[in-house]
């Protein structure tokens, strides 16, 4: 296993280390590094009797979530999430993120949104110092507007900007909501929260994968430790440690 899977999978068993014996409702994301949660969340329902039910963001959580016998529910019974775990495409100093790398940014952001506490699982490499750094900006669109929305993303931001195309099917990624994903390079993001608004006012686009003031906690898995970065929502600091 590289440096990087293991971090990966360090920083998945911590998250389920910090859930409450009294969370019930638990936020899946999607992506490698939940992939792992989900392994030690079972672990952890079976060893402490754990009575929970998970909201998956995405069709391959939910197969990953009933393959390991957990069972399942919907924000419809659910409106409160305990807790989300998710990935992260891209990390900046404030918590803030970039996430939709597979392409499941939006009910990820509506599962995160709902979760009284949300913490965030990666290995180093998702760190930067500004979003946009690494990362192309995934932007979750309706198929019709695909032109229209690209020509307005070049106008105004940045003439690198794409429609995400499938690897095992001919044209476009259709997303889990039947949604086309753009991926627009901004190479630094200097104002994160005007451009998520102003992204979202584009008719025909449905979400962005900027997730700014929703992090609590980001467990950053190293080769033999993880970094544990704890930010208070009421005075924007941010604690970090090491163990
Ligand atoms: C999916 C996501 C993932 O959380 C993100 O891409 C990170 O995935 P991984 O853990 O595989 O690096 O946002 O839409």
């Amino acid at each position: 296993m590289t440096n990087q899977e293991q971090g990966k999978k360090l920083a998945a068993r911590r998250s389920i280390d910090l859930l409450h014996d009294s969370d019930r409702i638990i936020g899946v994301g999607s992506g490698s590094t939940v992939r792992y949660a989900i392994g030690f969340l079972k672990e952890r329902m079976k060893r402490d009797g754990l009575d929970i039910r998970a909201i998956p963001t995405s069709y391959e959580t939910r197969f990953l979530l009933i393959e390991n016998g957990i069972p399942i529910t919907t924000l419809a019974e659910h409106p409160i999430v305990d807790v989300a775990i998710d990935g992260a495409d891209e990390v900046d100093p404030n918590l803030n993120l970039i996430k939709g790398g597979g392409a499941a940014l939006t009910l990820e952001k509506i599962v995160d949104f709902a979760a009284r506490r949300l913490i965030i699982i990666v290995d180093p490499s998702k760190l930067v110092k500004t979003l946009g750094e690494r990362f192309a900006l995934p932007i979750a669109i309706i198929p019709e507007a695909h032109e229209t929305v690209l020509r307005a993303i070049k106008e105004k931001y940045t003439q690198d900007v794409k429609i995400r195309l499938a690897s095992r099917k001919l044209g476009p990624v259709v997303t889990d909501n039947g949604n086309f994903i753009i991926d627009a390079k901004f190479n630094a993001i200097s104002n994160p929260e005007t451009l998520e608004r102003d992204l979202n006012l584009i008719p025909g686009v449905v979400e962005n994968g900027l997730f700014l003031d929703m992090t609590d906690v980001v467990l950053i898995g190293k080769e033999n430790s993880v970094e544990q970065r704890v930010k208070d929502k009421k005075s924007g600091q941010v604690t970090i440690t090491d163990s």
